[in-house]
């Protein structure tokens, strides 16, 4: 989504739950999130990404104190010694982190509960049923199937495959039925409200079938590691109720409207299609009980496969993040899943894969472009950008590649297609390759005669790389700003404030700058990365 004049572009991830350490479903989704806040923030828009954690409810509490521990202190230590990190090892540069256990969260969740006790959108019932924690979620008959193995005669959740609990207790209801009609009215309104369009009619069918009020609190009874219930102690919330409203907490719901207003409704908020339902049912009935507006859009992307099934947590099937990184770099772990995954598709994973990607595409395709054109300026030109001297038909293909590259991945931004926005930006690093090997400016370089020739032709390859920098800012900040660095030695600004939007514009590299050295962007991986 375009944002509106004024306001900033707000994006969200789902806050984690920190019964574990994060794999790499999780820095996909970050990561997701982080190229669209950049790219934004490179159009020259005010840009904010929020993440965070996920602290509360009974998957933390049993996980904690199953290690020996309190869950406070469970979680303090795997935001700092694993969440906390997880954003320096793929190069998230978010505006917060909220963990739900902060007291500008927690106050203003009580805010909004009795905000809506109040207004009568929450009443005391009974709840009977079940509920699966490692879902934390209250299921119905459907959503369950026949054990196996140990649980055997057992109904288990489908997703964890373990038993559900059986709840029978006094709980408060939020009235979810009474905005059965407003939500398919807003779907119908808001046609690009819920991303990609698969999602959209699972929800809409979803919706039509009638919502049920839901259960928003528990029993201390049961277990208390939750926010307490602001007009009875005897409860905490729901856990799903409380993390929802992180998105609103974190940006001075309650406490600083100027800020609230400058920033909701989000533009996006990016979520697993193993939660959209929470983010494109519950949580904008809950935003229109309380008189706010639901986000512009929700998009539910896919999920990392490993043999063929979801990677989790619960099911050991994780990979950390650094276990890439540690031998790609972060900026290559940011384009591959980015740009070999359609954006809202499931995808798996595979060394192989990355590993060929890699080699073929970042070291050969942009790596190698970089390094020679910069060396041919410094051979042939003494390190100083030629003034091209005139252009024929093909120097003009290039100017005509890279500003529809450009354009057409801004515009691929906006519909949230990812990898189709990179995609379009990699027909300039082909496009250009393939000029080189035509143009044969080592060949030209013989002939004093073709000196002008090779200074459009090197011109036309340098002003390439400087609208790559710019337009692969976003996917990656590192390769292109140790590039931007050696292509423009500072005399064109930073390139932080080079408008993404205006880079295909041809021209704006000035003749007579001095290139520098250039680090190697995509070194050559030596071990064999099998079996890591
Ligand atoms: O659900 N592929 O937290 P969570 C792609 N705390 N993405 C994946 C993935 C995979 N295999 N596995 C996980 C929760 N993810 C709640 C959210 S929000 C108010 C509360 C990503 O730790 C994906 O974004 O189980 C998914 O939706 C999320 O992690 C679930 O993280
Ligand atoms: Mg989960």
């Amino acid at each position: 989504m375009p944002s509106q004049a004024g306001k900033s572009f707000y994006v969200t991830t789902p806050i984690f739950y920190v019964n574990d350490a994060p794999h790499i479903g999780h820095a996909y989704t970050e990561v997701a999130a982080d190229v669209l806040a950049r790219w934004h923030r490179q159009r020259g828009e005010g840009s904010f990404l929020l993440t965070g954690t996920d602290e509360h409810g009974e998957k933390i509490l049993r996980t904690a104190v199953g290690n020996g521990s309190t869950p406070k202190a469970w979680a303090d230590q795997l935001v700092h010694d694993a969440w906390l990190p997880l954003l320096e090892t793929i190069d998230i540069d978010n505006q917060d982190f909220i963990r739900t256990t902060e007291p500008r969260h927690e106050k203003n969740v009580q805010k909004f509960l009795q905000h809506l006790y109040d207004t009568g959108f929450i009443y005391r019932g009974s709840y009977e049923g079940n509920y699966c924690v490692g879902c934390e979620e209250y299921k119905t008959e459907a959503d369950l199937i026949e054990g196996e193995g140990e649980y055997a005669g057992q109904d288990v959740c489908a997703i964890h495959t373990r038993p559900v609990e059986r709840l029978q207790e006094t709980n408060y209801f939020f009235k979810l039925s009474d905005f059965t009609q407003p939500l398919l009215d807003f779907y119908e309104q808001n046609p690009k409200f819920i991303q990609p369009e698969s999602a959209r009619n699972e929800v809409v069918a979803f919706v039509r079938r009638g919502l049920e009020d839901l259960s928003i609190s528990r029993s201390k009874e049961k277990f208390d590691w939750g926010i307490d219930i602001p007009w009875d102690d005897s409860h905490i919330t729901y856990v799903w109720f409380d993390a929802l409203l992180n998105y609103i907490t974190a940006i001075g719901y309650g406490e600083d409207e100027a800020k609230f207003e400058s920033l909701w409704p989000a533009s996006v908020q990016v979520v697993g299609k193993d939660i959209l339902r929470f983010h494109a049912v519950i949580w904008p009935a809950m935003l229109m009980a309380a008189g706010l507006k639901p986000a512009d859009q929700v998009f539910g992307h896919g999920w990392l496969l490993v043999g063929g099934e979801k990677m989790s947590k619960s099911k050991l099937t994780g990979i950390a993040p650094s276990q890439i990184t540690d031998t790609f770099g972060s900026d290559a772990f940011r384009y591959y899943f980015m740009k070999a995954i359609a954006f809202g598709s499931d995808g798996s994973f595979s060394w192989e894969d990355l590993s060929a990607r890699y080699q073929s595409e970042l070291a050969n395709g942009l790596g190698n472009l970089a390094s020679r054109v910069l060396a041919m300026i410094k051979r042939y030109f003494d390190g100083v950008v030629p003034a091209p001297a005139g252009y024929n038909e093909v120097d003009l293909a290039i100017q005509a590649v890279a500003e529809k590259a450009v354009a057409t991945a801004d515009a691929a931004i906006d519909e949230i297609a990812i990898h189709e926005a990179i995609g379009s930006v990699w027909t300039l690093v082909d496009e250009l390759n393939n000029y080189i090997t035509v143009s044969e400016p080592w060949v030209l370089a013989k002939d004093e005669a073709n000196r002008d020739r090779l200074a459009s032709v090197l011109y036309t390859t340098a002003e390439g790389l400087r609208v790559l920098s710019i337009a692969l800012a976003p996917v990656m900040p590192k390769a292109t700003a140790k590039l931007w660095a050696a292509l423009t030695e500072g005399k064109i600004g930073d390139l932080a404030d080079q408008p993404l939007a205006d880079s295909g514009r041809w021209g704006q590299l000035p003749a007579g700058t001095k290139v520098g050295d250039l680090d190697i962007l995509f070194p050559r991986i030596e071990t064999d990365v099998e079996g890591k």
